[in-house]
């Protein structure tokens, strides 16, 4: 079997012995098999980068890692490609910031990483690039001579024509994909968007399966939706570890329901959204008064991002507000955490909560809303109340779907799931959880990288 070759932006090389999260479980389990290797970014800002990249060797999975250098952090990671790209392909083009220099910023780390990459491959390789850091990489690698197999795995939603076209410079993005023989997107939303805007952007002629016939070129596009490994969640909840945390949350409850959201602070989780709905629910229902205990987990992210500073400013006078109005002396409605636990932990407070909240303005597939599902006791399940625009949401149709713009709905569907009688419960997240169990993360990266080996060598 031809040896697998794993990019990524981020490439964190975990401690001997630390038990990695779901992606990388999935990825090292294919690595493993094929003996292959994972490269990227270290996560580190360098004045100067040595001429290859830094090797290691942890527990049987192996990795080549670069730094950046502090202006290819601030123009490509930072610039294009969030405060660019991630906006724009979560439909926010009022949010992009668009800078002819974070463009030749991404151009120019793409082609560093790619000559860095050059060090590592062998010539039978079978390359996965994930992510919108890297569109460009697989064209920079053809023109490096790499004639391998590349396929390409998005996992942010891809917009419609009429939001991607706002991009100056967008077609070439668009061309960039062609180097790809296989191109794979978390749902058929986004397949279709992106099969619409190769057509009108680039004239390409897809058939019905997915082919895509550049002129000169051939690849094809797919819906993988990505997943996590159920059995690791129960794993974890069921494990006994952090068991004191777990039970100080749960004391501190006195009896009162748990409502529970865990996002990365970004403003395309619909943070701000969701507390005003569930200010609205203690408006509407004056009953859930003191009754509910909502706990926001609003793990910091990109914080060097102007846009998250002003996302966080903007909670925490929500939240202020909210719990000013409400609040008791022996109660707070609304506990907002802006820090992060370990993922044990955080499995065992989704475990322990009656709902479930995940309320993206627009998410390519959410994995906490997966998590959540498989975290459940089957015999009491909790309810999840989920964004239609999330690509969850397209798989779990027994869950309680809202529009995450809708405050009333959001606020009626928190109401309905906290009274939901158990057969309910338990019937909607059986169905709930045979999707999960039905497309783990193992099927996820199997299907993509069979799908990746049976193209043709270009
Ligand atoms: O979901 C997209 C993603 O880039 C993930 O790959 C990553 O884990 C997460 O967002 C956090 O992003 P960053 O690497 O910018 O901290």
């Amino acid at each position: 079997m031809s040896r697998l070759v794993v990019v990524s932006n981020r490439c964190t090389v975990p401690r001997a012995g630390s038990a990695p999260g779901g992606l990388a479980v999935a990825l090292n389990a294919a690595l493993r098999e094929s003996g292959g290797i994972w490269f990227g970014w270290d996560g580190s800002i360098a004045d100067s980068t040595r001429r290859v990249p830094q090797r290691d060797d942890v527990d049987g999975i192996r990795y080549a890692t670069v730094p950046l250098q502090k202006r290819d952090y601030e123009d490509y990671y930072k610039g294009y490609a969030n405060r660019v790209l991630w906006p724009l392909f979560h439909y926010r083009i009022d949010a992009m910031q668009f800078q002819p220099e974070f463009r030749e910023g991404y151009r120019r780390t793409n082609e560093y990483l790619a000559r860095k990459l050059m060090h590592v491959l062998e010539d039978d390789d079978v390359i996965w690039v994930h992510d919108y850091h890297l569109i460009p990489l697989g064209h920079d690698l053809r023109s490096a001579g790499v004639d391998s197999r590349i396929g390409f795995f998005l996992h942010i939603p891809f917009p419609p024509f009429d939001v991607l076209r706002a991009l100056p410079g967008y077609v070439h993005i668009l061309w960039s994909f062609c180097a790809y023989d296989l191109i794979g997107f978390q749902s058929d939303n986004d397949l279709r968007n992106f099969i619409d805007c190769i057509e009108r952007g680039t004239g390409a002629v897809v058939d019905d399966d997915g082919n895509i016939s550049w002129g000169y070129r051939r690849s094809r596009a797919g819906a993988f939706p990505i997943s996590i490994d159920p059995r690791e969640v129960r794993d974890m909840v069921g494990n006994g570890r952090d068991v004191k945390t777990v039970r100080r949350l749960q004391q501190s409850l006195h009896g009162r329901p748990l409502v529970i959201g865990v996002d990365r602070l970004d403003y395309s989780k619909g943070l701000p959204d969701r507390f005003l709905a569930y200010e609205r629910m203690l408006d509407r229902y004056p009953e859930t008064v003191g009754d509910v205990v909502y706990l926001q987990v609003a793990q910091p992210s990109r914080e060097d991002v102007p846009e998250y500073n002003a996302l966080r400013l903007e909670l925490e006078g929500i939240v202020g507000e909210i719990n000013g109005r409400f609040a008791e002396f022996d109660w707070m409605p609304l506990r907002y955490l802006n820090k992060a636990y370990a993922r044990p932990t955080i499995m065992n407070f989704l475990a322990l909560a009656r709902v479930g909240l995940v309320t993206p303005l627009r998410d390519g597939m959410n994995l906490v809303a997966k998590e959540y599902i498989a975290a459940q006791n089957p015999d009491d399940p909790g309810v999840l109340v989920l964004s239609e625009m999330t690509g969850a949401a397209q798989e779990l149709d027994s869950v309680l779907r809202v529009n995450p713009h809708d405050h009333d709905g959001i606020a009626d569907a928190i109401l309905t799931a906290l009274k939901m009688p158990l057969e309910e419960r338990v019937e909607r997240w059986q169905h709930a959880h045979a999707v999960i169990t039905g497309n783990d993360i193992f099927n996820w990266s199997e299907r993509f990288l069979r799908q990746l080996r049976a193209t043709a060598r270009t």
